[in-house]
């Protein structure tokens, strides 16, 4: 088996950690650690939470994962790894460097770090249109520089002006993540529940042709509204969506509950076995506890978390249909 070559950024607010962790794993297809590095740090900015992999993928449309870099050079100390990057003669046009000192190293100043790196390099720097970016940084007391593979473009930024508010929406950054569960740009993806259509927005912004079926007539219209907003599209229809035909790639279903729609076991049951029938991967959210029931519905369960958001907290359930219940 291949070392990890590559690392990757993940910045989550507080209460998002595990939400984080399971986009990491359909991003890239390999585990993370049950607890992430970036748990219990005082300050998550100053100790970037780091996860390693053996590919490299593009993470632009991600809501937690900020950076993918592939690993050049290491070492324990700053000289190791400048020497270890010198060994390997690194040919680069248009490169720069970008040094992410922790707060209280002494070492050097960050442009110190900076030119010392570039003195490794052979090529010429460009550093206001660089087409190379590197970064060297101390990741549990080691250094390491690495190249930039993606970087986020933080899509969901802005969505949360809409014309129609929801008291029950789902925040559009989770929403983003939940749609990163289950699908891919090019897919097609259903909300059987999409109220005022977050998830449809997240979906049609990544390039995922989504679905949405909502039973209040008014939320649909509403829905519609926000969608134009921000000039994206999807298809909408007014009804049940356990009554939707077809076969979707991914689901996003966030189980109706509070004062806007009645709680009912059979409800959800009904919209989550339906999800796993239409679609091949589905992510659910719901304030409920639903351990237990994929097992009966055709689904095993990929993966869990808890999403804590102004005191509300929310579950997802991260499953993959293994047949028709
Ligand atoms: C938790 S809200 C979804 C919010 C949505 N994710 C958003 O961000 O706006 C659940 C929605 O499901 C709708 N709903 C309830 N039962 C339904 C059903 N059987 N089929 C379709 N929609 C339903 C409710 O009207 C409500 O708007």
């Amino acid at each position: 088996m291949t070392d990890p070559r590559y690392h990757y950024r993940v910045v989550s607010p507080p209460g998002h950690d595990e939400l984080a962790r399971l986009e990491f794993e359909a991003l890239t297809g390999e585990r993370a650690p049950a607890h992430p590095p970036w748990n219990e740090r005082e300050d998550a900015s100053d100790h970037p939470g780091l996860l390693w992999a053996r590919a490299g993928v593009d993470v632009g449309r991600a809501a937690y994962v900020a950076e993918c870099c592939r690993l050049l050079a290491r070492g324990t100390t700053l000289d190791e790894m400048l020497a270890a990057a010198a060994d390997l003669q690194l040919r680069m046009e248009r490169f720069r460097v970008h040094a992410r000192k922790r707060r209280g190293t002494k070492v050097s100043s960050s442009q110190q770090i900076e030119r010392a790196v570039a003195n490794t390099i052979i090529g010429r720097p460009d550093l206001s249109r660089p087409a190379v970016e590197l970064i060297a940084q101390v990741h549990e007391r080691e250094w390491l520089l690495s190249e930039l593979v993606s970087r986020t473009t933080n899509g969901w930024l802005g969505h949360e002006q809409r014309p129609h508010q929801y008291s029950s929406a789902l925040p559009p950054r989770i929403a983003r993540a939940m749609v990163n569960l289950v699908a891919v740009p090019g897919d097609r993806l259903i909300d059987p529940c999409c109220g005022s259509g977050t998830a449809l927005v997240e979906a049609s912004s990544m390039g995922i042709e989504p679905f949405g079926w909502e039973i209040n007539r008014t939320i649909v219209e509403q829905a519609a509204a926000n969608i134009c907003h921000h000039q994206q599209a999807a298809w909408l229809v007014v009804g049940d969506g356990r009554t939707a035909r077809g076969s979707w790639n991914g689901a996003v279903l966030d189980l109706p509950y509070g004062i806007s729609s009645e709680r009912c076991d059979d409800v959800a049951r009904g919209l989550v076995e339906h999800a796993l029938e239409v679609a091949r991967l589905v992510a659910v959210v719901t304030v409920d506890d639903l351990s237990g029931l994929f097992a009966g519905c055709g689904g095993e369960v990929l993966g869990t978390a808890t999403v804590i958001k102004n005191r509300l907290h929310r579950r997802v359930y991260w499953a993959r249909s293994i047949g028709a219940c």
